[in-house]
């Protein structure tokens, strides 16, 4: 008795899973196979409410989320590629091959501003059993202020280029070298935008790299900025340089001076232009404001040692402590260390190279200006130059006459066409190039004779 029972129970078990093995089950199956996808984008919906359009035939069925962002023309911009991805999916599905196949595509939205959304498409073709048989992506930008897609305003040369050398940089870093970009790279074009910065998706969206807007402010336009609310580069307001036009970069070396530097900074502000100060951190304390003041400005502060110190005449124990002890000081003043050192003297080997965490700067054009003493000298050899695109000119911000000759070459140079840059938009702007450590920039290099 006891065995018929259970033998009756099996085989209740057995009708009641036949009875749902039937249309009925295939197309819950479907349903929570559509659930399950919709499921990873779920939470990067930064904008209203998604609409669905999940559709069960045994010929094909499909599972669509809409994005509804509030502005028709951009969810119709959407709706116009999902549906055509439907329609061919559809007629494919016509086909005994393709018979009971399975579309799902979802949409993930970030929001960058008010305006401003980025979108990814993620589309999946499953065989009537779940194997995966294809995921394509698609990504836009739009304004939804007008609605329209914005990529190819955002993805201008300049900031391909930028992007391309952050993604050399994280690939060598993250993913061993693995990948090399450049600004032709498939992946830019995938770039959209999000709250914190430009999200470029690699290795076929396995990665996911998000390239903050400080890294690239400069290199995104204007008009993109300004609905980004991004004004400002590590706190000094954003100048736009045309890297198709000349520019040269002044330096100003052994200070801060508490006479000359502050005269120095206001001429450049008259100007609305920049230089390099290559400070001697004993001497940070006579003139923190100055210095604080030129970074506002959005000029560029580098170390020159502690002491003046001939790093070329230390070995690598002695050129880490007083490399150490320099940053020290400068970061008790500025509150960061610099990026740049320029060797006194111009004094640098292989193991200032190699020790050095800072980028090594030289110079190009030397004025002379502790010799002479003279503006009128100072200004006679930067102008019997042929030409100072591209040129570093060295200088002291310790003598009067410096400050009388920085009063005139500005004004020069820029009724000559030059824009003046700081070093390290030089390097990257004028010489498109990413500052690399172990490397000392010198008379060669910015001569292009390298
Ligand atoms: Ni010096």
């Amino acid at each position: 008795m006891k065995y018929l029972k259970f033998t009756a129970v099996m085989l209740s078990v057995v009708l009641l899973s036949l009875s749902l093995s039937g249309c009925g089950s295939a197309k819950k199956d479907f349903k929570n196979a559509a659930d399950l996808f919709f499921t990873e984008y779920s939470e990067q919906r930064a904008l209203g409410e998604s609409e669905s359009d999940i559709s069960y035939s045994k010929n094909g069925s499909y599972a669509l989320n809409f994005l509804k962002s509030g502005n028709e023309n951009t969810d119709k911009i959407v709706a116009e590629y999902i549906n055509t991805k439907k329609d061919a999916f559809v007629k494919e599905c016509e086909t005994d091959e393709n018979k009971g196949n399975q579309l799902f595509v979802d949409y993930a939205c970030y929001k960058a501003a008010d305006n401003l959304i980025g979108v990814i498409v993620k589309s999946e073709k499953k065989t009537k059993d779940g194997a995966l048989l294809d995921t394509e992506y698609k990504t836009f930008n739009f304004n939804l202020n007008s609605g329209a897609e914005i990529t190819d305003e955002l993805l201008t040369t300049k900031l391909r280029n930028k992007m391309s050398r952050y993604l050399n940089r994280y690939s060598d870093d993250k993913l061993g070298g693995e990948i090399t970009f450049n600004l032709d790279s498939k992946e830019l074009s995938n770039a959209i935008l999000s709250e914190n910065g430009i999200i470029v998706h690699i290795n076929n969206f396995k990665n996911k790299v998000n390239i903050p807007y400080q890294d690239v402010a400069r290199q995104i336009s204007a008009e993109l900025r300004e609905n980004l609310s991004i004004t400002t580069v590590n706190g000094a307001l954003i100048r736009d340089i045309d890297p198709t036009k000349p520019m040269v970069a002044l330096t100003f070396d052994d200070g801060p001076s508490a006479k000359y530097t502050d005269k120095i900074l206001d001429i450049l502000e008259d100007y609305d232009s920049v230089a390099t100060f290559f400070e001697v951190a004993t001497n940070l304390k006579y003139a923190p404001d100055a210095l604080r003041r030129a970074e506002q400005m959005g000029c560029e502060i580098g170390s020159h040692t502690t002491t003046h110190a001939n790093l070329s005449k230390l070995d690598a124990a002695g050129i880490r402590a007083e490399i150490s002890k320099t940053n020290a000081e400068f970061e008790r003043v500025l509150g960061h260390k610099p990026t740049l050192l320029r060797p006194p003297y111009g004094a640098c080997n292989d193991t200032v190279k190699q020790t050095c965490d800072q980028y090594l700067i030289g110079w190009s054009v030397d004025t002379l200006d502790w010799q002479s003493r003279n503006a009128d000298k100072i200004i006679n050899i930067v102008k019997s130059e042929e030409s100072l695109n591209g040129d570093v000119i060295l200088m002291h911000s310790l003598y009067d006459s410096t400050v009388q000759a920085t009063e005139k070459l500005v004004p020069w140079l820029i009724s000559e066409g030059y824009q003046l840059v700081t070093v390290s938009e030089l390097i990257e702007y004028g010489y498109d190039s990413d500052l690399t450590l172990g490397k000392y920039y010198s008379y060669n290099f910015f001569t292009g004779i390298e």
